[in-house]
């Protein structure tokens, strides 16, 4: 895929609700530093309820992402760097959080135990959504095997479809206090908002491409769509949280 920015924003709005909760809770409205691990394009940096004069940093591996981040969320401090090393003193933020990110680490341990050192004590620490795509339901039942296909593809490029289950204990392991984990609920609008399936079948295309023959996937492209159009679909990808008090 070219552009992730449209796929970050919707996966944003899908935890728009809980983040408003969990960043309330961890005292976002009064952090002086904040730190976004895993930034990306910066869809959830670009409306970030921080108070006036906070310094907000947003760091990525991914150089093209850190730009395209300064451009969506002007104020922030970007930075390219890996988050299993993160570049800064030890206590130096008040809070610091990642977003679908953890999925994608191939030491989701050490980048948590990152994120704790930066952190001064009596901070918070926030994974805010990881998803679990062992628990994920789909139906028509047919279309489970394009559940099986993400996870493998996942597999393939070195993420973990399993980290969502193992969250709370990664946080516990990195020595964070007081940890409250859930997942997230799922709502739907029926019809669905115009272009939703579109995005997640780019993500798809892209991730199964050269894995799975083109006409099995667009087989079960076209089920999706039907079964989207005559209100019959149901997806569901359980995605945890968790955070905790340094
Ligand atoms: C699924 S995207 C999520 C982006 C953003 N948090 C959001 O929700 O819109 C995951 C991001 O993590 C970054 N990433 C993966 N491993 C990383 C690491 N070790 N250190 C820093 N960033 C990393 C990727 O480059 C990518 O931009």
């Amino acid at each position: 895929m070219n552009d992730w920015h449209p796929r970050y924003i919707q996966q944003a709005r899908w935890t728009a609700q809980l983040r408003q909760y969990l960043f309330q809770k961890a005292e976002l409205a009064a952090a002086a530093r904040i730190l976004e691990v895993g930034c990306g394009t910066g869809a959830v940096l670009e409306d970030l309820p921080v108070k006036p004069g906070a310094a907000v940093h947003g760091l990525d591996l991914s150089h093209h992402s850190v730009k395209r981040a300064s451009v969506h969320a002007p104020g922030i401090i970007p930075l390219c760097a890996d988050g299993s090393f993160l570049p800064y003193p030890n206590a130096c933020f008040n809070l610091v959080f990642c977003h679908f990110l953890l999925l994608w680490a191939k030491d989701p341990g050490r980048l948590l135990r990152e994120m704790v050192r930066v952190t001064c004590r009596g901070g918070a620490v926030l994974a805010l959504a990881e998803p679990d795509y062992g628990g994920r339901i789909d139906f028509p039942l047919e279309l489970a095997a394009l559940g099986q296909w993400q996870a493998d593809a996942l597999k393939s490029q070195g993420a973990d479809p399993l980290v969502g289950r193992k969250l709370a204990g990664l946080l516990v392991s990195a020595g964070l206090k007081n940890v409250e984990t859930g997942v997230l609920g799922g709502a739907w609008q029926i019809p669905i908002l115009p272009g939703e399936r579109e995005l997640e079948w780019d993500v798809l295309e892209s991730d199964l491409a050269g894995k799975i023959p083109d006409q099995d996937i667009q087989a079960l492209k076209r089920l999706d769509l039907a079964s989207t159009e005559n209100g019959t679909r149901m997806l569901f990808v359980p995605t945890f949280y968790a955070w905790g008090r340094v």
